[in-house]
């Protein structure tokens, strides 16, 4: 595999091969501090670059002894910088040797560093949501000899692909990409990517940024991204086991925004005024979730906090989210930081309990907020930096506070490299960025997340032997988009490959027909759409939203097709002598049951934002070279739906006495679904057996009357007589019990193709108020035209049978569960009986 080779070559200069064993360990170091020393000297492969200027030398270490000279310092008598002691005791050393001052100007996005103590600056500000970025005040700029890097498919896309070692494997490229440009003196080490919030509500903006609306599967979309992002080689895992605060990691990555954030600008509704109502229930299941992944699972070493309140309290002053849950509960090696402004926030826009600056600095930091991200709107800095001392003096908060917060900031850095170098990335340059290997992922991750939604009479794939001319219609910014494409948080991609570009390379003769913003001309006459259409062998329409209709600060009103995209792509259908195939690129779902209903339309693809490659992805679904296997991340409704329930409900239940609908699949299953989540049809059929499908008992000893909890059954079906133990608390006891099964996959069509397997529970159907099926666990497979794949499962009881009661304790509850592998196209099932024997 291209991306195997890819890893290991990046991952290690030859000489640092892990299989070089025992040696390796000192043999890299050796080469380290070759590579540095020639980098402070100005010249060699990094030479005189490194983004921490000194006396007009670039360094790419700040313990580098020509670095400490060229300041008039010498670095062996700076403890901070003795590799020999452990990182606690460095950290305690630099933050020992600053004045109050000194500290404070470091506590915000703009670190001013400490130029007498040897500190340099660093521009904490780093976005790589799909792909190095450089917007922001960061650190990360293209030119000269980085022009550009790798764009990927937006973070839904890639969440269609439910591949886990898809996501790993794109985190590991972004990361190759920074550390070849931090080498180059083009960025910084710290990136508050993956942003993890669930999509609650359709209409959400930010839906491209995210993996959709299941908490499970964006959690381990973050577990997988950051272990891509953070992992170094296999000496890290050892570092880790004797100290997770000192485990190296390749690029800092950071989950964001904790927590229950997900409105943005609804009608009056502003993230920076709003106030989520959330229950304790809602918090524990959904919206606290991910976080909890990320942090547990995938050791992320940065959580930054989000500007709304939650039940009245905003997210960055909240010592409850911030310090119990995230620092205590979770255990975060690393530093917490604000959203953009957030602190500011409280006392400018929430205008929280009428704080000044300084009282609101002091509630943050007391909460456990480390860094302070500000704007520098109207010439101001960041709240920390500028109200830090007087918060100090005036008693509101303690030095040690300060101390606290650098220590956690500090220990991040020195994780990084940034005091020592990590030699095994010290070799990377320009060619690692946007290398082939890496243009070829972006090209895979967009095929893998193409969905399918409609395919009626086998319309797809088209045939290139028997298609000589096809007609490509929409708005000239779908079918050239140059644009569209890399969505939100993007970086200057190394190319673009349009869908146009692609479909020209499979077929020459390609008839555009471009439509302006609001009509298409589907007259008859030259250049109208119908005679277009009616000329070719094919047409292919592509439509669907962009970022002036869904994206940050911009919710959606509607789920329809803007600027008449529906009236001119039926028009186009009706004119056209076969079924036309129609390209959807949206974030969000939109409500396209006109094309799911007209038989003048015969196949529905949906693209997603698919990056700098999507055409490449999109052609090749199309014409059959790759069958796509996606499926949709979040359920695509009817537009009806968001007239019944207003963008600023939290709760995720239906509200019979508002008449609310419920939320996502897990609570959801009325007439206003078009596509359910996890949609997502083939070229090819597959079949399903499994190694368990008569059910299973499961005997839990439960050790003692305490562990028990009560359990919410519906109206009227509670049984009788009442189980000595309705419900188990998951976390009060150990419980190692699992269950096993296997599904063997068949293909038994005539193409070889991808195929998901998602495998959800259900709890047993007496209990209330319960998800109708939570997804508990995927597994992507490739199953060859004809061949059968085995897949194994092991499900943990109380851990994938679990669900959370009114009361937010999380309970595996007595009685009889579902499995229920596959979705509604094809699924199998069985029950497993959990018995708690008290
Ligand atoms: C140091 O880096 C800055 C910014 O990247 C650049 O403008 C400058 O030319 C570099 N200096 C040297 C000596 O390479
Ligand atoms: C904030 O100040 C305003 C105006 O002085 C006052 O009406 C309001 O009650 C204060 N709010 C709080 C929470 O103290
Ligand atoms: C699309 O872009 C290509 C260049 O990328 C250009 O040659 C072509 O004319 C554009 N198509 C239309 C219809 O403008
Ligand atoms: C397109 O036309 C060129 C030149 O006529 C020919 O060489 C090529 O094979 C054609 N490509 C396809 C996909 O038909
Ligand atoms: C989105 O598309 C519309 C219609 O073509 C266009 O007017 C608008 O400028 C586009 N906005 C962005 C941000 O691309
Ligand atoms: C929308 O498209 C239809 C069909 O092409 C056309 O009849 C109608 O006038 C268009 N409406 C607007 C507002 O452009
Ligand atoms: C899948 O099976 C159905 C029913 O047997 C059949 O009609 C259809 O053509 C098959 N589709 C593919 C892609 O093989
Ligand atoms: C999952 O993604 C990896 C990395 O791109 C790829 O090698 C693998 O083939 C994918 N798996 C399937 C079943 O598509």
């Amino acid at each position: 595999m291209p991306l195997a080779a890819m890893a290991s070559a990046s991952s290690f200069p030859s000489r640092c091969h892990p299989a070089l064993a025992v040696a390796a360990a000192l043999l890299c170091a050796i080469t380290g501090a070759v590579s540095s020393a020639a980098a402070a000297g100005g010249n060699g492969a990094a030479g005189g670059r490194g983004p921490i200027a000194t006396a007009g030398k670039n360094y790419t270490r700040v313990c580098d002894p020509a670095r400490f000279a060229a300041l008039g310092l010498d670095a062996s008598r700076f403890r901070y910088c003795d590799a020999s002691l452990p990182y606690a005791a460095r950290v305690r050393d630099l933050v020992g040797r600053m004045t109050l001052e000194e500290k404070v100007r470091n506590l915000g996005d703009q670190a001013e560093g400490a130029p007498r103590v040897g500190l340099p600056p660093y521009r904490w500000w780093g976005e790589a949501l799909h792909g190095v970025s450089d917007v922001g005040p960061g650190g990360t700029w293209f030119g000269d000899v980085v022009p550009g890097a790798t764009s990927f498919p937006l973070v839904i896309n890639a969440a269609a692909a439910l591949n886990e070692s898809l996501w790993r494997a794109v985190g590991g490229a972004v990361s190759t990409e920074i550390r070849a440009m931090y080498n180059l003196g083009h960025a910084e080490l710290t990136y508050w990517s993956p942003n993890i919030n669930v999509v609650r509500d359709p209409r959400w903006g930010r839906a491209s940024e995210t993996p959709g609306e299941d908490p499970f599967l964006v959690g381990r979309y973050a577990v997988n991204f950051v272990r891509g992002m953070q992992d170094v080689g296999a000496g890290a895992a050892a570092a880790a086991a004797a100290d997770p605060f000192a485990r190296p990691i390749k690029v800092s990555s950071c989950c964001k925004h904790f927590a229950a954030y997900d409105v943005d600008a609804w009608f009056k509704a502003d993230r920076l005024t709003f106030d989520a109502q959330v229950q304790e229930r809602d918090m524990v299941e959904t919206f606290e979730r991910p976080f909890e992944m990320c942090i547990r699972d995938g050791d992320a070493s940065c959580v930054m906090c989000s500007y709304n309140r939650v039940n009245g309290i905003p997210a960055c002053a909240d010592a409850r989210l911030l310090t119990e849950t995230v620092r205590e509960q979770w255990q975060l090696h690393g530093y917490i930081v604000s959203d953009c402004d957030s602190v500011r926030v409280m006392v400018r826009d929430a205008r929280w309990l009428n704080y000044t600056g300084v009282e609101a600095t002091a509630a943050a930091m007391k909460a456990g907020l480390d860094l302070d991200c500000g704007m520098f709107w109207e010439g101001a800095r960041d709240f920390f930096t500028t109200y830090g001392v007087d918060a100090v003096r005036q008693g509101k908060i303690k030095e040690a506070d300060v101390d606290n917060a650098l220590t956690n900031v500090y220990l991040t850095l020195m994780r990084l490299g940034f005091f020592d170098g990590l030699p095994e990335f010290e070799s990377l340059g320009a060619g690692d960025v946007c290398s082939k290997a890496h243009k070829e992922l972006a090209a895979d991750a967009a095929r893998q997340g193409m969905v399918l939604l409609k395919n009626d009479a086998r319309r797809l794939p088209l045939d290139p032997t028997k298609i000589k001319s096809v007609s490509l219609v929409g708005l000239l910014e779908h079918i050239n988009a140059t644009d569209v494409m890399l969505g939100d948080y993007r970086g200057k991609p190394c190319r673009v490959v349009t869908p146009y570009n692609a479909i020209r390379k499979m077929v020459n003769a390609t008839y555009v027909h471009a439509c302006d913003n609001g009509a298409c001309d589907t007259a008859e006459g030259m250049g109208g759409a119908a005679r277009t259409a009616r000329i070719a062998d094919a047409t292919i329409v592509i439509a669907g939203l962009n970022m002036s209709v869904e994206r940050e600060s911009n919710d959606r009103e509607d789920l329809l097709l803007p600027w008449n995209q529906t009236g001119w792509i039926n028009a186009v259908a009706e004119a056209s002598p076969y079924p036309i195939v129609l390209v959807i690129m949206s974030a969000g779902g939109v409500d396209v049951s006109f094309a799911q209903n007209n038989p003048k339309i015969g196949a529905i693809v949906w693209a997603g934002y698919p990056g700098e490659e999507g055409g490449t992805a999109i052609a090749d679904v199309l014409f059959g070279k790759h069958n796509p296997g996606g499926r949709l991340p979040l359920t695509w409704f009817k537009n009806e739906y968001v007239s019944q329930i207003p963008m600023t409900s939290m709760a995720l239940r239906p509200d019979a006495a508002r008449g609310y609908p419920g939320r996502t699949y897990k609570f959801y299953d009325g007439p206003a679904v078009l596509y359910p989540f996890g949609h997502g049809l083939s070229y090819t059929n597959f079949s399903y057996a499994s190694s368990a499908t008569t059910g299973s008992t499961v005997t839990i000893p439960v050790g003692a009357w305490e562990h028990c909890r009560t359990l919410t059954y519906k109206s009227g079906a509670a049984p009788s007589p009442p189980p000595a133990c309705p419900a188990l608390d998951a976390a009060s006891q150990r419980c190692g019990e699992a269950v096993s099964f296997a599904v063997t996959v068949r293909n038994t069509g005539g193409v070889g193709g991808g195929h998901v397997v998602p495998v959800y529970t259900a709890p047993p159907a007496e209990v209330g108020d319960a998800p109708r099926k939570q997804l508990v666990a995927f597994r992507r497979v490739f199953v060859p035209a004809g061949a059968a794949v085995e897949v194994p499962f092991a499900l943990s009881v109380c851990r994938d049978f679990a669900i959370v009661e009114e009361t937010a304790y999380t309970v595996v509850p007595s009685g009889a569960s579902a499995v229920i592998v596959g979705d509604d196209a094809l699924a199998l099932s069985f029950a497993v009986t959990i018995n708690l024997a008290v």
